[in-house]
């Protein structure tokens, strides 16, 4: 799979929520190489504080624009770095990198939370049929991803932790009586591991196929600081940055 690294300038960045930023990089190559579930490492040239690259799942690829768009929470000096940058700023951009999604007809249920909807827009954008959401936030204030997700989504379910927008509970809570309802072919979903594991849980009982994207620290990006490997099912390490990271949801949970 090639792999590119580009400086790119920055054609947007901006709040879409409290805390939660969008960007979109001008990087051709990485943008028509991109398949959904990949991601890329991202460090800004004259990061002088922390120089190793951190990674973001892709959250829309355009092959025809050349763009790349990443959604980023801040959480620490550099991401808070990059929330300063302006138009045509550059970023230097790794990717794109790991084992995404597959991208099947028929139906598919995508699942996410927090910021694990993100590379489920791009995803959702590649799929031959309109997808329908599943997503879960703690509050009304996570709402805006609905927002995002409108234009590409067929039907779109949403529950809070604290009942103030959707269905008061977790993904979990509904889960079941959205396969029942929209029986779909198969499910994939992205966020926080106990919603993942829970999920997939659900979803194997009901005898359909499920994919997870793991997200773990990574450091190399390219398969070589062994910081993202977990033990799988089978007994075999695997690396999160390499084998996925997205992966077959009964390599991961037993
Ligand atoms: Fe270094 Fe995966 S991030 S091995």
């Amino acid at each position: 799979m090639k792999k590119y690294v580009t400086d790119a300038p920055v054609l947007e960045n901006a709040a879409i929520s409290d805390g939660i930023y969008r960007m979109v990089l001008h990087a051709e190559k990485i943008a028509l190489a991109s398949q959904p579930g990949q991601f890329v490492m991202v460090m800004k040239p004259d990061d002088s504080g922390a120089f190793l690259r951190r990674p973001f799942g892709i959250a829309d690829a355009d092959a025809g624009a050349g763009t790349v768009t990443i959604i980023y929470r801040l959480v620490g000096k550099g991401t808070r770095a990059f929330a300063k940058m302006k138009q045509g700023e550059l970023l230097s951009v790794e990717g794109p990198i790991g084992h995404g999604f597959t991208v099947g007809a028929g139906k598919t249920l995508l699942v996410g939370g927090g910021l694990g909807i993100a590379p489920l827009l791009f995803l959702a954008k590649s799929l031959p049929e309109k997808p329908v959401f599943l997503i879960g936030g703690r509050s009304e204030k996570e709402v805006f991803w609905k927002e995002l997700l409108a234009p590409l989504a067929e039907k779109i379910y949403v529950t809070t932790d604290d009942g103030s927008f959707g269905t008061k509970g977790f993904t979990t809570t509904l889960l079941p009586d959205v396969l029942e309802k929209e029986q779909p072919a198969r499910v994939v979903t992205c966020g926080p591991t106990v919603m993942m594991k829970g999920i997939a849980a659900i979803v194997r009982a009901a005898g359909l196929p499920c994919e997870v994207s793991l997200e773990k620290r990574m450091a190399c990006g390219i398969g070589v600081c062994l910081g993202c490997t977990f033990l799988a099912t089978s007994g075999t390490r695997k690396k999160v940055c390499v084998d996925g990271p997205v992966f077959d949801a009964k390599e991961v949970f037993a």
